[in-house]
């Protein structure tokens, strides 16, 4: 162990290497005269001693540990967790951060007509969504915006409640299901004949299997063939809302037919079952939900809103006219959260959205930043002004890069420049938000926290500052849920709804 300062003092010494050993955990005094054979008079004061050289600080009860162990341990006085966060935050916008338990998760709506033909655990519940739509009376006539609309549970709700839905998604896979999952004119009779049509046709197809190299793993050789039937079968109906709706239905059944579960991430687990009738029967059972959906919608046909707007890019590249949007909701990317490109290649290689690892990995590089975008995209990052301004953004990045640095094997050098550019990521966007939205109009996101190499980051305290450079005021700060850290056992972190509001009057 190398002390940084003081004359040298061998009983010093021997305690700074004991505490040294003792690591993340810690040690007591007791402990460290038992294995240093010191008395305790003199432990005491070298503990001193080297409090004084800020080589140690105690953590937890008693325990004492190095500094650049405590600083990222949630136990020490130096670290700075969520209650330090909340109470600054608290202090700046002069508001309370109440614990308001809200259902938000996308589990319900698996048993929920429309937004059930496409489980999206990263996804919110529609319950939630209908809840925020009402209590800012965005109904008939309104319109409604999620600048992140994943599988569509904004403009889907939005449509069912009389209003205009508009959405914006860069993965592929989201934008093709929320279009999808806002089609309702289709009339089920005729979809029905379509399902039929589709499961009829069996026998080898002609069509290859997409590029993923693990796709002989991912998939039994019998069920691959039903699949690739099936998709060519598909494919082969006439372009229009049917064939949208019938494609949907086919990546529905993907990672059921193999090896695969999301839970949340991609990950292979054991199946029993799976064999050349798995792909069909899953489709004829999907496809006849659909179909029921369809016709429970049409029972009320005059009272949804227009087929919802969905964009296939960044919200910040969308251009809709200034104040024409009535609410917006969302939920981000969480901040060193999923990689969804990861995550769904499945389903973006299956349905021909992406056609090589590079282009998986260019898609990659356009998303909102996680920790698995390439070296060479954070790498080129330059922090904007109000990103590189903020005094969270500095401590936490800092802190990362010191963490990182202390811990020598993290798996990514370059964390802090990840973190920065999520920041930065979400910016454009969040103005773009408060652009299109008419003044007095909310913004209501969902978001969470992380820690991050041993660093807390308050990733929607952290949004909710950046979103006041943009010209939003904070309205209220709601703790929805609690989550585990993976990082840390025992450490919780949560789940927000943070709501923003446009000024009536320009600041
Ligand atoms: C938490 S999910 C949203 C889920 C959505 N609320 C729903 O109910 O399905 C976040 C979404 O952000 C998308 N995303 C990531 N980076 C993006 C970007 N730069 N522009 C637009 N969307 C992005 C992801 O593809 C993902 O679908």
């Amino acid at each position: 162990m190398h002390r940084p300062s003081g004359a040298a003092d061998p009983a010093t010494d021997r305690l700074a290497a004991a505490i040294g050993r003792a690591g993340l955990t810690g040690i007591t005094a007791k402990q460290l005269a038992a294995s240093t054979d010191l008395p305790s008079d003199q432990v005491e004061e070298g503990l001193e001693r080297l409090v004084a050289e800020r080589a140690i600080a105690r953590h937890g009860r008693g325990l004492w540990a190095l500094s650049r162990f405590s600083s990222d341990h949630p136990a020490s006085p130096a670290f700075r967790g969520p209650a330090w966060f909340v109470g600054e935050f608290e202090r700046e916008f002069a508001l309370r951060v109440a614990q308001v338990p809200t259902k938000i998760q996308f589990a319900p709506n698996e048993k929920l007509p429309v937004h059930r033909w496409w489980p999206y655990v990263q996804g919110f519940s529609a319950g939630f969504v209908e809840e925020v739509c009402r209590k800012y009376g965005a109904g008939p006539g309104a319109t409604v915006l999620d600048p992140f609309c994943g599988s569509g549970t904004v403009p889907t709700t939005a449509r069912r409640l009389g209003a205009r839905g508009i959405g914006a998604d860069l993965m592929p896979i989201a934008a093709f299901v929320a279009r999808a999952k806002g089609t309702w004119e289709v009339d089920p009779a005729a979809f029905g004949s379509h399902v039929d049509r589709v499961l009829r046709r069996r026998g080898v197809s002609r069509i290859a299997p997409p590029f993923l190299r693990e796709t002989a793993r991912q998939f039994d050789p019998a069920v691959l063939r039903s699949l690739l039937r099936l998709k060519e079968n598909v494919w082969a109906t006439p372009e229009g809302p049917v064939r949208l709706l019938l494609q949907l239905v086919f990546a529905s059944i993907l990672v059921d037919s193999s090896h695969l579960k999301r839970a949340p991430c991609l990950g292979y687990t054991t199946k029993a079952g799976l064999d050349a009738t798995t792909p069909f029967r899953l489709f004829r059972a999907r496809a006849r939900a659909v179909g029921q959906d369809l016709e429970l919608l049409q029972r009320d046909r005059g009272t949804w809103g227009p087929p919802p707007e969905i964009h296939l890019e960044s919200f910040a590249a969308v251009s809709l006219p200034e104040g024409s949007v009535d609410l917006a909701v969302t939920s981000p990317p969480y901040v060193n959260g999923m990689d969804y490109v990861m995550n769904y290649k499945i389903d973006l290689a299956w349905m021909d959205f992406v056609r090589s690892y590079d282009e998986l990995a260019r898609l990659r590089g356009t998303m909102v930043a996680c920790d698995n975008i390439p070296r060479s995209v954070a790498a080129h990052h330059r922090p904007s002004p109000a990103v590189r301004d903020d005094p969270w953004v500095a401590s936490v990045t800092r802190e990362i890069e010191r963490n990182v640095r202390s811990k020598g094997s993290y798996r990514r050098s370059d964390m802090a420049a990840v973190v920065a550019k999520y920041f930065d990521d979400l910016v454009p966007v969040t103005r773009a938000v408060f652009r299109a939205l008419r003044p007095g109009a909310r913004f209501v996101v969902v978001n969470g926290d992380s820690l991050i190499a041993g660093t807390y980051v308050p990733g929607d305290l952290i949004f909710a500052r950046l979103a006041t450079q943009a010209g939003f005021e904070v309205e209220a700060f709601e703790v929805v849920r609690d989550r585990r850290s993976g990082q840390r056992r025992g450490f919780r972190l949560r789940e927000s709804v943070l709501t923003l509001r446009k000024p009536l009057r320009a600041g």
